[in-house]
C-alpha cells in the first residue's frame, strides 16, 4: 500500500518540494487570480485520491464543496481519459469514478459546517481522502453578520476546518480568488483576521508569467518559495 500521508499532485518538482504531495491532516490553499487553473487542479486533485491505487491513485472518496457551480463531471471525465487511459478504459471506470467524488452544494458556511460536524468522526473511516472547498470566499461571503460579530463567526468556522483536517487525517485543499498577484494582497487576503493565516498550513501561489503558468509554493518552511511551470491540456493540469 502507498504512502498514506500525501496526495501526490502529479507535478513531480511540486511533490518533491511537498515530501510527496498535498499532506494529509492539514488545509492547503490555492490562491490565484481568476480562471488560472485552481479549480482544474482541485479536479485533478480529486482524481488522483478516488483512482484505484493500481492505477496510482489512493483508492478513496472525495467531498468537493462546489460553492460556484464550477464542478464539472464531464470535464472530470475527459482529464481521466487523457490522463489515465488504461484505468479509465476498463469496464465501468467512469462511472464509478464519478460515483466516488460526492459534490457538495451547501448554500452557507453554517449549512456546511452543519453536515461537515455530522460527518466528521467518520470521514476518514469512510475511506475519504480529500476534501476540496472551491471556493472559500463564496462559502464566506454568506455570513450575514457584521464587524466583530463577523469575524469572530469567521474565525470560529476556519479553526473549525482546521480542527477536522487534523481529527480526520485528510487532506482539506480550499481555493480563495485573487485580482492581482500583488503579495500584498495575498497576505492581506486574510479575511481581515489573522485566523486564516494560521489555519493554513501550505499555501500555493498560482501565477502566470510571460504567458507560462506557474505554481509557488508560498508558505511553507522552504525558502525562498521555489515556482513550478504547469499548463492546462486535455488531460487537465499537466507538466
Ligand atoms: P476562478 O474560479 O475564476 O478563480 O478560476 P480558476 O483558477 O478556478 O480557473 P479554472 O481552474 O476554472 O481554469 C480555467 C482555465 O482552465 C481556462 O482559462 C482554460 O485555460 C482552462 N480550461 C478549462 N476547461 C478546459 C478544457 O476543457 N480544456 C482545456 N484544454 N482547458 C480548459
Amino acid at each position: 500500500e502507498r504512502m498514506a500521508g500525501h496526495l501526490p499532485t502529479c507535478l513531480k518538482g511540486l511533490d518533491n518540494a511537498l515530501c510527496g504531495g498535498i499532506p494529509f491532516g492539514v488545509v492547503t490553499e490555492l490562491v490565484g487570480p481568476a480562471g488560472i487553473g485552481k479549480t482544474q487542479f482541485c479536479l485533478k486533485l480529486s482524481l488522483l485520491a478516488s483512482l484505484p491505487s493500481s492505477y496510482g491513485g489512493l483508492d478513496g472518496s472525495v467531498i468537493y464543496i462546489d460553492t460556484e457551480s464550477k464542478f464539472s463531471s464531464r470535464r472530470m471525465i475527459e482529464i481521466g481519459y487523457n490522463s489515465f487511459p488504461e484505468a479509465f478504459h476498463a469496464e465501468g471506470m467512469a462511472q464509478e469514478m464519478a460515483g466516488r467524488i460526492l459534490v457538495l452544494r451547501p448554500t452557507s458556511l453554517s449549512e456546511f459546517t452543519d453536515s461537515l460536524q455530522k460527518i466528521r468522526v467518520s470521514l476518514f473511516q469512510h475511506g475519504v481522502k480529500l476534501l476540496i472547498i472551491d471556493s472559500m470566499a463564496a462559502l464566506l461571503a454568506g455570513e450575514g453578520v457584521q464587524g466583530p460579530q463577523r469575524q469572530h463567526s469567521l474565525g470560529w468556522h476556519i479553526s473549525f476546518i482546521k480542527s477536522v483536517a487534523e481529527f480526520s487525517r485528510i487532506p482539506i485543499v480550499v481555493t480563495n480568488q485573487v485580482r492581482s498577484q500583488s503579495r500584498d494582497e495575498i497576505s492581506h487576503y486574510s479575511f481581515q483576521g489573522i485566523h486564516w493565516a494560521h489555519a493554513v498550513s501550505i499555501r500555493l501561489v498560482f501565477e502566470s508569467r510571460s504567458g507560462q503558468r506557474f505554481i509557488k509554493l508560498a508558505k511553507s518552511s522552504l525558502s525562498p518559495p521555489l515556482a513550478f511551470p504547469f499548463n492546462i491540456t486535455s488531460s487537465g493540469i499537466s507538466l
